[in-house]
């Protein structure tokens, strides 16, 4: 079954095609556009420059996703009589050429939510489109159990691993280990969600963040270290140097005993130090102080702090549900220090455990259409809604 994908729920533009076969998910093609490094420069998604970046790049994106599977014959065709190259040469393809393409499709999925109201509508309305003129299933999918399904994405055959945007994904072994119930953990820049998963479908949230997001505090915590948005990465990278003793911050909610989390408290610890160190907003950025051991150090307590949160919780459920894996998802599982601290205690626990490669940790939508086709429930496109404030069932 060939997926189309589409994913504009935050700042990300994204189209995807991918493969179902029995139980893997082969990625075709997965285009990316991010109005990111507009955001940067006010330290936040601005939501209204977001959805108009979105508007913009939508057809493009969606046509580079497609040109993976325009046959030959089908490219050099043409309806008008010019000649045309390969489909290589993006700017020459022709629309025709994309349109009969998408006739080959089996069904399109679609992000409706949590998200920008703006953002979303972009995504929706193009997959709604698409559905009632192609005469295509429409799939609404849950950008966070999207994020969940960028495990069972597999790159196999060179049109994945040759696109322009570097696909890599899980390897086949790895992705066909997974099993049963699993534990799903969810870090992303909006929320941090710990899952039962029964059975592909069937899944249960054991808890969610009362308050911040881990992201979400990552991002915080940059801002008053005057560090660029989103500052997750840059936040890693600074750890690696950083003295673990220096600072100490408090673990909420670690021996809470449930599955909930809150990251609003750590915030509000490292705020005082920083006003006790004589950082006021973005001097890092002016003064150089980034590469200071002081904001280092600072970078490293507060990762320190959010991985143990997180990874004492997750095993706790891991041991508590019996788990047969342990499946890390969201941008913030692109944090590698995190992978290879659960890593550790997975093979301590006997539990398996999966995170997506780097580039399919944040959003896209390859993983949007690999959740849609594990949990194929088409609906009409008239009912395809978005919905922002949408959570899990
Ligand atoms: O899933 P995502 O791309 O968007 C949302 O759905 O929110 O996640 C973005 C979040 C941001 O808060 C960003 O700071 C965080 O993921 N992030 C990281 C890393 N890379 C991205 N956090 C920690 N370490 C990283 N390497
Ligand atoms: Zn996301």
């Amino acid at each position: 079954m060939i997926l189309l994908g589409i994913e504009t729920s935050c700042d990300e533009t994204s189209a995807a095609i991918v493969e179902g076969k029995d139980d893997q998910v082969i990625l075709r093609s997965n285009i990316v556009a991010s109005s990111l490094a507009l955001h940067a420069k006010t330290g936040g998604v601005i939501p209204e420059i977001a959805a108009r970046e979105q508007l913009k790049y939508m057809l493009p994106v969606l046509q580079e996703a497609v040109l993976p599977l325009v046959s030959k014959s089908e490219s050099t065709k043409d309806p008008i009589g010019v000649s045309r190259r390969q489909p290589a040469d993006r700017n020459d393809i022709n629309k025709q050429t994309i349109i009969n393409t998408l006739k080959h499709i089996d069904a399109i999925a679609v992000t409706y939510g949590p998200g920008l109201i703006g953002s979303l509508l972009v995504g929706v309305e193009t997959a709604r489109t698409l559905a009632y003129v192609l005469n295509k299933p429409l799939v609404p999918v849950n950008h966070m159990l999207g994020h969940i399904y960028a495990n069972w994405l597999v790159a196999r055959g060179t049109s994945a691993v040759e696109s322009s945007n570097k696909l890599c994904a899980t390897s086949y072994e790895q992705h066909a280990a997974i099993q049963f119930p699993a534990i799903a953990l969810v870090v992303s820049g909006g929320h941090t969600d710990l899952l039962l998963l029964k059975n592909h479908g069937k899944y249960t949230l054991l808890g969610g963040t009362r308050d911040d997001a881990a992201g979400e505090a990552f991002d915080k915590i940059g801002r008053l270290l005057g560090l660029p948005y989103p500052a997750g990465a840059v936040i890693e990278k600074l750890a690696k140097e950083g003295d673990p003793k220096r600072f100490h911050f408090p673990r909420p909610l670690i021996g809470s005993g449930d599955f909930t989390f809150s990251f609003s408290g750590l915030k509000t610890a490292v705020l005082r130090e920083v006003t006790r160190a004589g950082i006021k907003g973005n001097t890092s950025k002016e003064t150089g102080l980034k590469d200071s051991h002081l904001i280092k150090d600072f970078a490293r307590a507060t990762q320190d702090a959010v991985i143990d949160v997180l990874t004492k919780k997750t095993m706790q459920a891991v041991e508590k549900y019996n788990a047969k894996s342990l499946l890390l998802s969201g941008g913030v599982a692109a944090n590698q220090t995190l992978k290879d601290r659960f890593n550790v205690l997975s093979s301590q626990y006997g539990v398996p455990f999966f995170a997506p490669p780097r580039n399919l940790c944040t959003d896209n939508a390859a993983m949007i259409a690999s959740a849609a086709y594990f949990n194929y429930h088409p609906v009409a496109w008239q009912e395809v809604v978005a919905d922002p404030e949408l959570y899990f069932d």
